[in-house]
């Protein structure tokens, strides 16, 4: 159990762990490269290390030292010898199935947590049976556990029906050992951080609006560079800021990916009073300083091709729109009661318990604010962007509020919680 005290003001500088979904990729990416990926600012959260765990079973070399992180696999990947175990990361099951399906003579068996183990696998299965993949699982291989036996794997042109950036990865990484072109053609585009990554490492791709192409004509080159700090992991810094008075604060070196950052595209058109200063590429990707202040903020509508690019920041809007002057309608985010939890249900129930006006919708929420939050016992529903939405929630209530399962905010961040005393002065 974790309380959270009301906090007059938050301000100061945070410096973020690294980008999550990168960190997974470069790790992927390493293990199948030539001569190996050194990463810095590897992600600490528990998602990556049951990524690096079952590469290791692979037989991948894997070197830490603090958040530097080196992975290779010079002699290849191997079939492990016990299950490989992707944890509560639905990226880990579904982009490992993807590069496992296309290794000739590896065999392994993907399992999860209980709730990863009622996430859907079809999204990657069937795509990834149709161009000679064997994959086998509970109904057709509709869940964990997954028994994979790696084939060579025929090209093909993959028409996704949700946007999906697990799904489009692990359909390019399965792509990586065929010898002919792999197309995936998204209905919205989902974050491109693996384009990004395999163009980096020397992989040209062809791109066309939504419809990604490549050919690996040549090996998957090494790298070194720096992940930048998580957007989504800014995001609860970004809204904190923004609800409370007087506040201030300063992210520096993260991650500025346009397919993420959909978040502040939102919050500004709602009045966010903010600023952003580019540093340039790191890796291929868009890094920089977010600075945000204290903002009047008015509803909004979201919807349609914005939401893959806040897709998991959506709890964190929830909360901001429960602050916010009007009714914000959030809509077209169905794939929410697909995650972690049922966000949907998740996040209404949390944000009720402190008063908030939130009617759950099928596909999203309607919010009216401004409300005044009153103290109480949430529950974050085993999900760690639901236990530090609620956390931020708690800051602007009018008295403290007890979240029964807060360990799960180290899924993604484990220094949530020190970092929210610190910027509090110790208050919250
Ligand atoms: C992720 C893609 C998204 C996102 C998840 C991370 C990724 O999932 O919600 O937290 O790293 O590719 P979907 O692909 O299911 O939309």
């Amino acid at each position: 159990m974790k309380r959270i005290h009301p906090a007059k003001k938050i301000t100061g500088t945070v410096t973020l762990p690294g980008d999550k979904s990168i960190s997974h990729r470069a790790a992927l990416l390493g293990a199948v490269s030539v001569d190996g990926v050194t990463v810095h600012n590897f992600s600490d959260g528990a998602d990556c290390a049951s990524t690096l765990s079952c590469l290791e079973k692979t037989g991948a070399d894997i070197r830490r030292k603090g958040t530097t992180l080196s992975v290779s696999a010079p002699s290849g990947l191997a079939s492990p010898s016990s299950a490989l175990d992707a944890g509560n990361s639905g990226t880990t099951a579904r982009t490992l199935c993807g590069l496992l399906a296309g290794k000739p003579g590896v065999r392994a068996t993907i399992t999860g947590d209980a709730s990863l183990s009622k996430r859907p696998m079809l999204r990657i299965v069937k795509p990834l049976q149709s161009v000679g993949a064997a994959i086998d699982g509970p109904e057709g291989g509709a869940s964990l556990p997954l028994e994979v036996s790696g084939k060579r794997l025929r090209g093909a042109t993959h028409v996704l029906e949700t946007a999906s950036a697990q799904v489009k990865t692990a359909l390019l990484l399965a792509g990586l050992s065929s010898e002919e072109p792999t197309t995936v053609i998204e209905p919205l585009a989902s974050r491109d951080h693996t384009e990004r990554m395999l163009a980096h490492l020397g992989i040209p791709l062809y791109i066309d609006g939504h419809s990604i192409t490549m050919a690996p004509s040549k090996p998957l080159r090494g790298g070194e560079w720096t992940i930048p700090g998580d957007f989504s992991s800014a995001a609860f810094w970004i809204v904190a800021a923004a609800v409370l008075p007087d506040s201030s604060i300063s992210l520096p070196g993260v991650g500025l990916n346009p397919t993420r950052t959909g978040l502040l595209r939102v919050l500004e058109r709602m009045g966010l009073a903010f600023s952003v200063e580019r540093s340039g590429l790191w890796g291929g990707e868009p890094a920089g300083t977010i600075t945000v202040h204290s903002s009047r903020l008015r509803a909004t509508e979201v919807s349609g091709a914005e939401i893959p690019q806040l897709i998991d920041e959506l709890p964190i809007l929830a909360v901001a729109a429960a602050l916010a002057e009007g009714t914000t309608e959030i809509r077209d985010a169905m794939e929410l009661r697909f995650k972690e939890s049922d966000r949907i249900v998740a996040v209404a129930k949390g944000l009720s318990a402190l008063g908030a006006k939130v009617t759950e919708l099928e596909d999203g929420w309607r919010i009216t604010g401004p409300s005044r939050l009153s103290g109480g016992r949430v529950s974050a529903s085993g999900d760690h962007r639901v236990a530090m939405a609620l956390a931020v929630a708690a800051l602007a209530a009018d008295g403290p509020v007890d979240i029964e399962d807060p360990e799960c905010a180290a899924i993604s961040y484990p220094g949530f919680f020190s970092t929210l005393d610190r910027l509090t002065g110790g208050c919250s």
